[in-house]
């Protein structure tokens, strides 16, 4: 949640910042903000409420002015968005300047005691406590210099930070910090560039130090980059990284959106994820993070996969896929409830964390929580060298690429197949799979990007037009049971946070225990009926909601005869095995939400009050 960018060099500063804003917006896009260290080494302040497209309306006399500035774009926590809640925030001096992406928790008592010293705050927000209580560490004894006031101050605060500062008297010199929010500085010719991840300065290094958990950095043309802890402040060497990515891979590339482009990535994205893992000719799955951990997921007591939204499905599925073939016993929480219910823990737990971004604050938490009760921890990130990634014993990364649009799709996708290969994996280490069925369900998953592209063929057109009827729906709900039961949880929630209709999934025979009381011929019905799982009882739902005249739009297989007569819409999808039937059926859900969402008028990339990676909880 919110992007920072900053940047010192040769190049005109107001247009790598506000460049480098655009490809962080999924970062949070309720305001936006510049500050520049002009010729004269004054601070130009241009923020306001909206999008980055809003500050360059107000701020395009600044281009051209410096070579060293930042900028920030937000999602609230502290201050509702307005001009005066957007960063950068200024010292009452005016002379330091702060851009924050996290929360400073204890901001209410350090304000109290700025506040009585004659501090005065103009925002409500935790980062301008933050940057005066920098300014009060100056002011206190004249020898401390900016950096060193810098880490006073943020010995001073708990909570979640990545910052970086400027200070007038201190000219070309950044000050960076990170403590549970990702931060990167990028290494230029001649050129420093700063960022919460390396999007905005891709096309100009291929070096990067992703600065580590409380760690602090003095960035200047002159010194270079001096990295220090923050709490003894010792000098750290830094560990410079290659950036695998890759320009195009964070552009549109011609579709209208980022989402669309990420749900037509999938046949790649998945096939991406299984490349070099699943060797269908050699009968084997080989996996790298789980190879030398096999005996400890062997002999685990459970297995508990943690996770939040759409990663939360994808363990629910994690969950049928482990127990029926590896015959362990699965816990699915959502980390935010696991951290705080004191749960039983011990050193015989396998904890898998799924996580997109690597940087979800509850997950973190979890996991934390986890590893200091002796559990081994296993990740699945679809972000390389994230924070998540970081602190696990083991893992796989999902590697399905960037994904930008906010509402996850190739993600969920590609640790659906991870966790396909892991349950296959360990079920035949366990010996509870034979090996005609683990060869002929290893063949089943190589054969799914393929499935997948004619899914994509067949369906696009059709979930446009079916789309067109459901625009001013107010409620759908979604249906399936089995491994789909997840799935209808996941294509409610596509519809509901990027169309803003209120959308619920259940297991489908969970309908007679109460939902069946809001069918009537205004609500739709999205039912997700594959031959292979429990397909008579879907049968049975389906004549249940007809006789309440519900509107049903069913995903069924192709040549579906049954429930494709009583249904409205029919979507026809190939068939496969039941445990992979998710991944298939999960496609025309994310366009059928898409469409529905593009024809309301919605702005699908950045859906209202939500953001990409939830670095807060
Ligand atoms: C929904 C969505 C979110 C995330 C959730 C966890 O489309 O993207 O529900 O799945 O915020 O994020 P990660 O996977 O990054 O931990």
């Amino acid at each position: 949640m919110c992007g920072i960018v900053g940047y010192t060099g040769f190049q005109d500063a107001y247009d790598i910042v506000i460049n480098g804003l655009r490809r962080l917006e999924y970062r949070g896009y309720d305001s936006a903000g510049i500050v520049l260290e002009g010729s004269n080494n004054k601070f130009e302040v241009e923020k306001t409420k909206g999008k980055v497209d809003d500050l360059v309306n107000i701020s395009a006399q600044l281009k051209g002015t410096a070579k060293i500035g930042m900028g920030h774009t937000r999602w609230a926590t502290h201050g509702v968005p307005s001009d005066r809640n957007s960063h950068p925030h200024l010292s009452n001096n005016g002379k330091i300047a702060v851009v924050h992406n996290g929360i400073i928790e204890n901001y209410d008592t350090i304000k109290t005691m700025l506040s009585e010293k004659g501090f005065t705050f103009k925002s409500e927000t935790d980062t301008e406590v933050l940057v005066n209580l920098i300014q009060y560490f100056m002011d206190l004894k004249s020898e401390t210099d900016f950096p060193t006031a810098v880490r006073y101050a943020l010995n001073e605060v708990y909570g979640a930070y990545a910052i970086t500062v400027l200070h007038e008297d201190y000219p070309g010199v950044l000050v960076v910090a990170r403590l549970g929010s990702p931060l990167a500085i990028g290494l230029g010719d001649k050129e420093y560039f700063i960022a919460s991840d390396a999007s905005p300065f891709v096309e100009f290094t291929k070096e990067a130090i992703y600065l580590e958990e409380g760690h602090m950095a003095t960035i200047s043309l002159e010194t270079g980059v001096d990295i220090r802890t923050i709490n003894e402040n010792s000098r750290i060497e830094p560990e410079i990284q290659e950036l695998k990515l890759s320009l195009e891979q964070i552009e549109k590339g011609g579709y209208e959106h980022f989402m669309l482009k990420e749900i037509f990535e999938q046949p790649k994205s998945i096939h991406d994820t299984m490349r070099g893992r699943l060797l269908v000719e050699e009968g084997v799955i080989k996996m790298a993070g789980i190879w030398d951990h096999l005996e400890r997921f062997k002999n685990a007591n459970r297995i508990i996969i943690i996770a939040c939204g759409t990663s939360w499905h994808a363990g629910l599925i994690g969950e049928y896929l482990i127990e029926e073939y590896a015959r362990i016993p699965v816990e699915v929480e959502y980390a935010s409830e696991f951290r705080y219910r004191n749960p039983i823990i011990t050193d015989k737990d396998v904890v898998i964390a799924i996580s997109q971004s690597g940087e979800t604050a509850d997950t973190m938490a979890a996991l934390k929580l986890a590893k200091e009760k002796g559990a081994f921890i296993y990740g699945i990130c679809n972000v390389v060298d994230s924070s998540i990634a970081r602190i696990t014993d083991a893992g796989s990364y999902t590697h399905a690429g960037p994904e930008i649009g906010v509402a996850s799709t190739k993600a969920f996708t590609a640790q659906l197949t991870i966790l396909s290969l892991i349950a296959l994996k360990l079920g035949k280490h366990n010996g509870n799979l034979g090996n005609a069925e683990f060869m002929s369900l290893i063949a089943e998953l190589d054969a799914i990007p393929k499935k997948i592209e004619e899914v994509l063929n067949t369906t696009h057109e059709l979930t446009q037009e079916i789309a067109k009827d459901f625009i001013s729906t107010t409620n759908f709900l979604y249906l399936g049971r089995g491994y789909n039961y997840p799935a209808a949880l996941e294509g409610a929630l596509k519809l509901k946070e990027i169309s803003y209709i209120h959308a619920e999934g259940y297991p489908a025979a969970e309908m007679k225990h109460g939902p069946i009381a809001l069918i009537d011929e205004n609500m739709p019905i999205v039912i997700i009926a594959p031959k292979k799982g429990h397909y008579d009882k879907i049968v049975s739902n389906v004549q249940e909601i007809k006789a309440r005249k519900g509107k049903v739009i069913a995903v069924v297989n192709k040549g579906d005869k049954q429930v494709s007569a009583m249904a409205d819409y029919v979507i026809e999808i190939p068939e496969t095995s039941e445990c992979f039937s998710p991944i298939v059926a999960s496609v025309p859900l994310q366009l059928l939400a898409y469409y529905i969402a593009v024809y309301r008028g919605a702005n699908v990339d950045q859906p209202r009050n939500l953001a990409k990676s939830v670095t807060v909880e």
